[in-house]
């Protein structure tokens, strides 16, 4: 049974967008982290400074391959039949282009896109108010879709399956259900979990996908492309080694871009070589494979703390004061993905890639 809102609700909605994502709701009270390669760090940059280096076509989205194929065909088949584009459920670590995507799709259509995030749905009112303004294939983007209440996500059901909208009119036992035709639209939901999301929901997108870390590649190719929005003489080879210090993460390059800029500029360098994008990002600590302060911590105690593991993931967030959540969805992936955390029904462990990235003595010996 879909959930019903009241009238009441309904009268006090705003008609503009919600906050974006990572708002001041958006978030749990996490502990301060290095900011420069937290991918999900950033609001003011992410909704400002990063829109201005943000593809607007699928032709200038690079990488993803995949998902660009599957959701070009599902764009250019909508619009031939002149329907809304199915539902999409974009997942993934943080930083790898949902927003971005989600933003493109809309430009294909030629739509506008409404931007908010879950935890900014807190009241009925929030979302009915969203979906009552949405105009005929319009895209709705919700960010951490994973943490929609259960009232958001039932007024969510019949609104996805039906472009219907189930209202509660009166009060007590004169309460009538009524229900609104809402015009066909596209939601495209976000998120870093998907095994949070409730089957029910999951089952209501007609696309689904996961979007991967880039490889170096792309990586360079969306480096070298910030490079020449920014007006940055970068070489070659300095863009590479944005790349490879950038966690597989376009969000984080961009970041690790502006601030090499910044040392460039100080220190009057018109052109930008690999040397001073080393000299920069060690400034910043980042290491040569992207790992910063706090993954050289997690996996310094693993390995001097307890031999390398396998450790729990609730002792390892206690050991760090971090969030369990935020070191499973936001540091572990890229330790995973590099080989040099592994996770085991007993615990997370350094892998020997890691130990030897540690320059830990035992491995290199080995
Ligand atoms: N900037 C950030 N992500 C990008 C991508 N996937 N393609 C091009 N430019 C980007």
């Amino acid at each position: 049974m879909a959930a019903a809102v009241t009238l009441m609700d309904m009268a006090i909605v705003s008609s503009g967008p919600s906050p974006l994502p990572g708002g001041d709701r958006a978030k749990p009270a996490a502990p301060p982290r290095p900011q420069l390669l937290d991918p999900a760090a950033g609001e003011a940059e992410r909704s400002g400074r990063e829109d201005s280096l943000r593809p607007r076509r699928l032709a200038d989205y690079i990488g993803q391959s995949e998902l660009k194929q599957v959701l070009g065909i599902a764009v250019a088949a909508a619009r031939g039949r002149g329907e809304a584009l199915d539902h999409v459920l974009l997942y993934g670590p943080p930083g790898l282009g949902k927003t971005t995507m989600a933003l493109v799709l809309a430009e294909e259509l030629g739509v506008r896109c409404r931007i908010t995030s879950a935890p900014a749905l807190e009241r009925p009112r929030d979302i009915v108010g969203l979906l009552v303004n949405l105009q005929a294939h319009e895209v709705l983007f919700i960010d951490e879709i994973h943490r929609l209440n259960r009232v958001a996500e039932e007024i969510l059901y019949p609104a996805m399956e039906d472009c219907r909208l189930d209202l509660t009119v009166g009060k007590g036992t004169t309460a009538r259900t009524r229900s609104l035709e809402l015009p066909p639209f596209t939601l495209v939901g976000a998120t870093t979990r998907a095994g949070s999301l409730s089957s029910p929901l999951r089952d209501r997108f007609g696309l689904l996908h996961r979007l991967e870390f880039y490889g170096l590649d792309d990586l360079r190719a969306i480096v070298e492309r910030a490079a020449r929005l920014l007006l940055m003489d970068l070489a070659p080879d300095a863009a590479q080694e944005v790349a490879r210090r950038c966690r597989g993460t376009p969000r984080i390059a961009n970041r690790l871009l502006r601030r090499v800029r910044d040392v460039a500029a100080v220190r009057g360098h018109d052109f930008i070589d690999r040397q001073l994008v080393a000299e920069a990002l060690r400034l910043h600590r980042v290491d040569s494979m992207g790992l910063d302060a706090s993954d050289h911590r997690l996996l310094r105690l693993l390995l001097d703390g307890h031999g390398g593991g396998p450790v729990g993931l609730e002792t390892l967030a206690a050991g760090l004061g971090e969030d369990p959540a935020t070191l499973e969805t936001v540091v572990e992936p890229f330790l995973l993905q590099v080989g040099f955390l592994q996770r085991t029904p007993r615990g997370r462990l350094v892998t020997p890639a890691g130990r030897a990235h540690l320059g830990d003595p035992k491995q290199v010996a080995a």
